[in-house]
C-alpha cells in the first residue's frame, strides 16, 4: 500500500504522506500544500477534513460503532456510571475504585455556586430559554476563576465545572419557571442531585425514583463524547486561541443549541406532538420532509458520520421502552416515534440517503417520559457532553501540533474598486 499520494498540478508533481490512525483510518497530510503549490483545499462543512489527531473517541459510521477510549458504548452504558466515564474520557483510563471515590467526593464538594451568581440568574429575562442562560453562566464562571495553566490548576478547574454545571442548569430552569433556586445536596449522587435541584421546592422535597436517576445517568453516558462534531470542534477552535476553558465550553454549549445539532431533541418532540395533533398519521409530514421545495426535515434522522443505525439510538430505544414499562406509564409519543421509524426505514428516499434515527430521535421521548421539561432537553445533552468537551480541550492544549484554528477561504466578492468622491 502506498504511503503517499501524488498531486499533479501544472507541470509539477508533488508528493504528500498518508498518515494512519490506530483503527486504520487514513488521511492525506497536506500540511505543506499551500506553501508548495499556492493551493488550498475547499471542503464546506469539513466533511473530508481531519482537523486533529485524537485518542479519545472512535466512530465507524458505516458499521455503527462508537467507542470511548476503546470501550464500546453499550458496555459503558450497561456497566459504568457517568462519573467513571468522565474520568475515562478525561484521563484515558477507567479509575480504580479508590480514585473514583476521591473524584466523586471532589465533584460533590464543589457543587455550590458563588452566591453572587444568583444576581446573574436574576438579571436574565423571565421565561428565558435555559440554553442561552446556561451558556452565559458557564462563560460567567471565567470571571470567578482564572484560566487554568498547570496540570493541577486544570484538574481543579475541571472538577469545578463538572460539579457546578448541574447547579447552573437547574438554576437556569428554576429561573425560567419563576421558582426559587434550590441548593445542591452532598448526600446525593450526580443524577439525583440534578433532579433534586430541578424539582424540589422550599416547601416540598422531591422523592428520587432510582429508575429515573439511573436512566438519567445512562443518558449522560450516551452523550458524553462524539469526536469532532460541531460543538466539540467549536470548543477546540475557541480553545486554540488559548481562551479560558470555561469560555471555550460556553461556546460549545451555544453551538450545541442549534436545531441541526443538539437542539434537534427538542424539535423531535415538537414534531411528534404535531403529528399526534394531526391524529398520528405521519405521511403528510414525511412528504414535506422529502419535498425539495420545503425546508422541513425529519428531525432526529440523518447524521454526517453514521450511515447506518446510530448505536446510541438503538440503546435509547431499548432504554425508552424499559423506562416507560418500569414507570408504569404509557407513551403515545413513543408509539408514534416507533411507527415513524418503521415507515421511514422502508421509504426509498431515506434508504437511498442512508438516513437512520440518530441519538436525538429517542432521547426526547425518554426525557419526556422521565418528566424532564422540553426546554431542558438540550441542556441535558450539554450536561452529558461536558466531559467530552473537557477531554478534547485538554488533548488540544497538550498536542504539540496544535496551532490556532484558522481556515482559509475562496474569496468571491468584489475585486478592487475605489470610492468615486
Ligand atoms: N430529513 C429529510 N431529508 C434529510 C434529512 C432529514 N432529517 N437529513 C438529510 N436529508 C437529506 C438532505 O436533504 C440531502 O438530500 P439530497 O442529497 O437530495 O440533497 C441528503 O439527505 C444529505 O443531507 P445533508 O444535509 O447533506 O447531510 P449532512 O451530513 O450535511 O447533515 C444532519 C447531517 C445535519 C444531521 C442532517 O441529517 C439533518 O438536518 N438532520 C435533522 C436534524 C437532526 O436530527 N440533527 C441531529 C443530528 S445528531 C447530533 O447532532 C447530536
Amino acid at each position: 500500500m502506498n504511503k503517499s499520494v501524488e498531486l499533479r498540478y501544472g507541470d509539477k508533481t508533488y508528493s504528500y504522506p498518508v498518515i494512519e490512525g490506530s483503527e486504520a483510518e487514513k488521511a492525506i497530510d497536506i500540511g505543506k500544500l499551500r506553501a508548495q503549490t499556492g493551493l488550498v483545499t475547499f471542503d464546506p462543512g469539513y466533511g473530508n477534513t481531519g482537523s486533529c489527531k485524537s485518542a479519545i473517541t472512535f466512530i465507524d459510521g458505516e458499521k455503527g460503532i462508537l467507542r470511548y477510549r476503546g470501550y464500546p458504548i453499550d458496555e459503558l452504558a450497561e456497566k459504568s456510571s457517568f462519573l467513571e466515564v468522565c474520568q475515562l474520557l478525561i484521563t484515558g483510563e477507567l479509575p480504580p475504585p479508590k480514585a473514583l471515590d476521591a473524584f466523586r467526593a471532589d465533584v460533590t464538594r464543589h457543587t455550590m455556586l458563588h452566591e453572587d451568581m444568583k444576581k446573574f440568574f436574576e438579571a436574565m429575562p423571565k421565561g428565558a430559554h435555559p440554553m442561552p442562560v446556561l451558556a452565559s453562566s458557564v462563560s460567567a464562571l471565567a470571571a470567578f476563576y482564572e484560566q487554568p495553566e498547570t496540570d493541577d490548576d486544570i484538574r481543579t478547574a475541571v472538577v469545578r465545572l463538572l460539579a457546578k454545571m448541574p447547579t447552573l442548569a437547574a438554576w437556569a430552569y428554576k429561573h425560567s419557571i419563576g421558582q426559587p433556586f434550590i441548593y445542591p445536596r452532598n448526600d446525593l449522587d450526580y443524577a439525583s442531585n440534578l433532579l433534586h435541584m430541578m424539582y424540589a421546592t422550599p416547601c416540598e422535597s422531591y422523592r428520587i425514583d432510582p429508575v429515573v436517576a439511573r436512566a438519567i445517568d445512562v443518558l449522560l453516558i450516551l452523550h458524553a463524547d462524539h469526536e469532532q462534531n460541531c460543538s466539540t470542534s467549536t470548543v477546540r477552535l475557541v480553545g486554540s486561541s488559548r481562551a479560558h476553558l470555561y469560555a471555550s465550553i460556553s461556546a460549545g454549549i451555544s453551538a450545541l443549541w442549534g436545531p441541526l445539532h443538539g437542539g434537534a431533541n427538542q424539535e423531535v418532540i415538537e414534531m411528534l406532538d404535531a403529528i399526534a395533533a394531526e391524529g398520528g398519521g405521519a405521511e403528510r409530514f414525511l412528504a414535506r420532509a422529502k419535498d425539495k421545495n420545503d425546508t422541513t426535515r425529519l428531525m432526529g434522522f440523518g447524521h454526517r458520520v453514521y450511515k447506518s443505525y446510530d448505536p446510541r439510538a438503538s440503546i435509547l430505544k431499548r432504554t425508552c421502552k424499559d423506562v416507560i414499562s418500569r414507570l408504569g406509564t404509557s407513551s403515545e409519543l413513543l408509539d408514534i416515534a416507533m411507527k415513524l421509524e418503521e415507515i421511514t426505514l422502508k421509504d426509498d428516499y431515506f434508504i437511498s440517503r442512508k438516513l437512520y434515527p440518530n441519538v436525538d430521535f429517542y432521547s426526547g421521548v425518554i426525557y419526556k417520559a422521565l418528566g424532564i421539561p422540553t426546554d431542558m432537553f438540550t441542556v441535558m445533552f450539554a450536561l452529558g457532553r461536558l466531559p467530552g468537551w473537557i477531554a478534547q480541550w485538554i488533548e488540544m492544549r497538550q498536542d504539540k501540533e496544535t496551532r490556532i484554528g484558522r481556515p482559509r477561504q475562496i474569496y468571491t466578492g468584489a475585486t478592487e474598486r475605489h470610492l468615486r468622491r
